[in-house]
This record gives structure tokens, sequence and C-alpha cells, in this order.
């Protein structure tokens, strides 16, 4: 085998952008992809790439994709609360598994899928995009060899004001997946967990929750131990902002745009207490092809991804202590 041969599960949003890097990449194809709306499969495949109408099947429904005897890897781009039941329909089937951010939005679940994952003996992942850009590296590498001295801040912020098409994003409790918290925050506070050595000893947030009980914004802190700390904020009420910011003793480091790259183009704004002000701008790359590419060279060569199970768990583990100290409006160890 020297290509993955891919399935899609839901004709959602995400997968306009993804349908065609998935089909196009070097290391991959894609055979087939399924919507419980009639017809969606079709029109995506259209709207994405008319040119492979022809080429890529379109069910309607997931059991065709998910039982197809080609395809070997299944992405699932499904509303969070939906990622557990067909991400283990997949796995039981003996498919390697690509599963948007987050994995699930309770820590039994991801346990859960890990273990069936290695009991069935395939690849599973979270599809966190940005943490394959360049730019994403570079911050990592300027962590790494030490210039800003050890982490002991940092700070993300990511936000747009939602519109009305995506109201159905903040229909119901934060507990069943609705609000900021469960949609971007998984960004904020994953970008944050990989800047520091340590998992997250506790965390604090408060909301601004609407009508059904989702956030609307949450501001809250992940502390690390040892007088390490991080601070977030996450909102669907404020303009745009796609940031995080590391601070040491000997420097200060910033992507101005980690999730939303623009024209693909990076920037790392970093100084030093020795040289001062830097600007460094990130060669053009794609996050998602980059993602895909690493994801299928995992299973075609059977080696760990790099966004690891423990990665997974941990970013769970972090979002559902979070959501416990907003209903409680107290800190929650984990
Ligand atoms: N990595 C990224 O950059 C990124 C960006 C956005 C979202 N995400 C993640 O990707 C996942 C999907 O997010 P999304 O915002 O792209 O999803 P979405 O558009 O809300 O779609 C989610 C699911 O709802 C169904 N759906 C879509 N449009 C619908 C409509 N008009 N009426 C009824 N049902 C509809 C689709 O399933 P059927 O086709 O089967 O009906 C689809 O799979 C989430 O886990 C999210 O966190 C990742």
């Amino acid at each position: 085998m020297n290509k993955v041969n891919w399935g899609i599960l839901g004709a959602a949003r995400i997968v306009e952008k993804v349908l065609p890097i998935i089909a196009n990449s070097i290391n991959g194809e894609l055979i087939a992809i399924g919507s419980r709306r009639t017809e969606a499969a079709k029109s995506i495949i259209n709207k994405a790439n008319p040119e492979l109408i022809n080429k890529v099947q379109s069910f309607n429904g997931f059991d065709s994709v998910i039982n197809h005897p080609k395809i070997n890897a299944i992405y699932i781009p499904l509303a969070n609360e939906d990622h557990t039941t067909t991400a283990l329909k997949a796995i039981r089937s003996k498919k390697h598994v690509l599963i948007e951010k987050p994995m699930a939005i309770k820590t039994s679940d991801v346990e859960l899928l890990l273990s069936e994952a290695k009991k069935f003996d395939v690849t599973i992942m979270e599809g966190f995009m940005y943490a394959f850009h360049p730019q994403f590296e570079r911050l990592l590498d300027m962590i790494k060899s030490n210039i800003l001295g050890e982490t002991h801040y940092a700070h993300s912020m990511f936000s747009f004001p939602i519109q009305p098409a995506r109201h159905y994003r903040i229909n119901r409790p934060i507990r069943l997946g609705g609000g900021a918290l469960w949609d971007i925050g998984p960004y904020a506070i994953h970008t944050l967990r990989q800047c520091f050595k340590e998992n997250p000893k506790r965390v604090y947030a408060q909301s601004k929750l609407n009508e059904h009980g989702a956030d609307l914004s949450t501001t809250g802190m992940i502390d690390f131990g040892q007088n390490k700390r991080a601070t977030f904020d996450i909102s669907f009420e404020c303009t745009r902002r796609s940031e995080v910011e590391v601070f040491g003793p000997s420097g200060r480091a910033k992507i101005p745009t980690v999730w939303q790259p623009e024209d693909q183009k990076g920037k790392v704004v970093y100084s030093t207490e020795k040289s001062g002000f830097h600007e460094e701008i990130v060669p053009m790359a794609s996050h998602f092809e980059l993602e895909f590419k690493h994801f299928n060279e995992c299973i075609l060569k059977n080696t760990p991804p790099k966004l690891t199970s423990q990665d997974a768990l941990w970013n769970v583990k972090t979002l559902e202590a979070l959501q416990e100290s907003i209903s409680l409006n107290n800190w929650v160890d984990i």
C-alpha cells in the first residue's frame, strides 16, 4: 500500500476545505463521503472539487463508508457530541481514524476510544491542524532552545462574532457540547498546553452564558504548578483574534494568527532581553495538507502520530475540568 484510502463522515462546513486536500494528497486518496442528509454528500463534492464528482462515491448515511472494503481511514468532522459513537463504529470496522477536535466531550469517552483503537490495532489522532504549521513548530523550537528561558506564563485568545447561520452551535448547554468552550476552546487550551513541560494541575474559568446555557464568552486560568500559569479568553462576541503569546525570563514570543494563518503564511514575533525585537515570516504552508500527509505516513509506516493519545486525553480532561469550574465558580483540580 503506498496511499491511504479515505472516507469522510458528514458534509460539514470544514469538509469544503479539507475534501480537496485529502483527495489530492501525495500519499492519500478519497474514496467516499457519506452524509445523513440526502444528496448533501454529492453537493459538497460538487462545491469543493467538482472534478471529483465521478471519482468519489457519495452515500446517504455513514455505514456504507464505515464498512467500505477499499477504505483504510476515516475522517470524522461531525458535531462534537457525535464523535464517540461514529469513531467507535469506524475503529471496530478496523479503520484508522482522524477525529476533529475535541476527540470527545467526556474523558471517559476518550479513554474508551483509545483502548478500542489499541485493541483493533488502528491509529487514532485528534485533529489539531495548527500544530503542523511551521509557524507553530518555530514557536516550539524557540521554547525548546531556551532563548526565552523556561515558560512561566502564556496567554491565548480566540474569538469572532458568531454569525446567525451558526447559532446551532450555541443552542444547547456546555455539558452537551454547546458554546465556545467546546468549539474554539480546544484550540486555545491545547495550544497553551504545548508551551509547558508539565500537565495542568488545576483550572478556573468564568463564562457569559446564553439562555440555553451555552457559553458565548469564557475567560480562564490554567495552573501548571510551580507558579507556571496560563490564561485564555475565547468569545463568540468579540472581534476576530487568533493568537498565542509565551513569556519566559529572557524573552517573549507571539504568533498573531496561530489557528488561522493569513494566506497560509505564518509569522512569529519575538523579543529577548539581549537582542530586542524580531519579526520572522514563515513560508507558505497549508496546515491541513501537512496534517493529512503526516497521518498518512503514520499509517503507511506504522509509526505513532505526532499528536499522541495522552495529549488527546489531557486535552479533554482539561476542558472537562474547565466546564466543571464554570458551573461551580471555583478552582477544579485535575
Ligand atoms: N480544524 C478546523 O479548522 C475546524 C474548523 C471548524 C470546525 N472544526 C471541527 O470540525 C467538526 C465539524 O465542525 P463544522 O462547524 O464544520 O460542522 P458543521 O458544519 O456544523 O456540521 C456538523 C455536521 O452537521 C451536519 N450538518 C451540516 N450542515 C447542516 C445543515 N445545514 N443542516 C443539518 N445538518 C447539517 C453534517 O452531517 P450530515 O452531513 O451527516 O448531516 C455535519 O457533519 C467539529 O468537531 C468542529 O469542532 C474544525
